[in-house]
């Protein structure tokens, strides 16, 4: 039995919120820069399948196009942040935006969208097992490149 959508998505923001954690606690600058870079994955992953699974399905099952257009401004301007890592001469600094951004989306989410998703009677159980084999393609894909 597949995972509900909804419960998927929040073990990613979990994840996250906890790899920001470990970024903070991190002494050394290669320590900081591998973190930097699984954050930035976990992220693209994260944004990918929600935009290509989860978004669609909520505005096909609530018609709300704002929600989605705002949602999927916030993720631009988080993908704008994440292209800047690998060149950036302020790490910390770049990564404490990449957070800022990500905690606001975030708790947007959590109140908001999936908040309605819920309500909407969305076949969450179905989604969740969409994501879970498009995260597993992808995942594949990037380990053998
Ligand atoms: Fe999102
Ligand atoms: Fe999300």
């Amino acid at each position: 039995m597949a995972q509900d959508a909804i419960a998927l998505l929040e073990s990613d923001h979990h994840r996250v919120e906890e790899l920001f954690r470990e970024y903070k606690s991190a002494g050394d600058p290669s320590a900081k820069f591998d973190l930097a870079q699984v954050i930035c994955m976990e992220l693209t992953l994260h944004t990918m399948v929600e935009e290509e699974i989860f978004y669609p399905a909520f505005a096909r099952a609530t018609g709300d196009e704002e929600m989605l257009e705002h949602a999927l401004k916030e993720h631009q301007e988080v993908k704008d942040l994440i292209a800047r890592v690998p060149a950036a001469e302020n790490l910390d600094g770049v990564v404490e935006a990449i957070k800022q951004h990500t905690l606001h989306h975030i708790e947007e989410e959590r109140r908001g969208m999936f908040a309605k998703a819920r309500a909407s009677g969305m076949e969450l159980a179905t989604l969740g097992g969409r994501i879970q084999t498009r995260r597993a393609e992808v995942a594949e894909t990037v380990q053998n490149a």
